[in-house]
């Protein structure tokens, strides 16, 4: 398997090379993406695939349930690079629906290390727990979690010190909230986005959510 994968890079760079000669040495001279990704790690949610992006053009973080913990090194690190050195103009928290993360918050089996990480998603279930159980069914009520997890994200992202220092020096970035549809492979805006001077730290998760 890992010989198959070995071609199928070959006939790729093969291919891109024949396209446009000049697009590897392009690429490696200079790295400039516009957008910085945070999403699961989950393999049906690639962030080039499915933004439609080329190599170079985002720069990505992931992890299981695509969860901004405020003291995740590897996180905070990659979003200080992505701010600070690169100057991404849009960073984007994305979730999606039927995420195994928030399923695994949601159940009552053990996890193990796992329970630890997804720690904040049951804490997002026992907040908006007279919300979710408003929804149809457990899928829905997932699918709903799902979203308000991306919505904390945003606001999570928005709160770093990394992100205040940027707006306090007049940076044009902007904070969004997407969610993917599995399903259709289509990208929803969840409308929470934050840009500078747009972040009020007395609004509601709620608010913000809907
Ligand atoms: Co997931």
């Amino acid at each position: 398997m890992l010989n198959d994968l070995l071609a199928r890079n070959l006939a790729w760079s093969t291919q891109r090379h024949a396209e446009e000669p000049e697009y590897f040495t392009r690429l490696a001279a200079l790295q400039a993406p516009e957008f910085f990704w945070i999403g699961c790690s989950d393999s049906r949610v690639p962030a080039n695939v499915i933004a439609g992006l080329d190599p170079g053009e985002v720069f990505v973080h992931r992890n299981v349930a695509n969860i901004v913990h405020s003291s995740d090194m590897n996180l905070l690190s990659s979003l200080e690079f992505a701010v600070d050195v690169l100057q991404v103009r849009e960073i984007i928290v994305c979730g999606h629906y039927g995420c195994g993360g928030v399923r695994a918050a949601t159940d009552d089996l053990s996890h193990s290390l796992a329970d630890h990480w997804l720690e904040p998603i049951r804490r997002l279930a026992r907040a908006f727990a007279v919300d979710l159980g408003r929804e149809s069914d457990i899928e829905a009520q997932r699918d709903r979690l799902a979203e308000l997890n991306v919505v904390e994200g945003v606001r999570r992202v928005c709160e770093t010190p990394i992100l205040q220092r940027a707006w306090t020096r007049g940076a044009d970035v902007r904070v969004h909230g997407l969610i993917y549809g599995l399903k259709d492979g289509r990208l929803r805006d969840l409308d929470c986005s934050i840009g500078p001077g747009h972040f009020q730290t007395g609004q509601s998760l709620q608010e913000a959510a809907r």
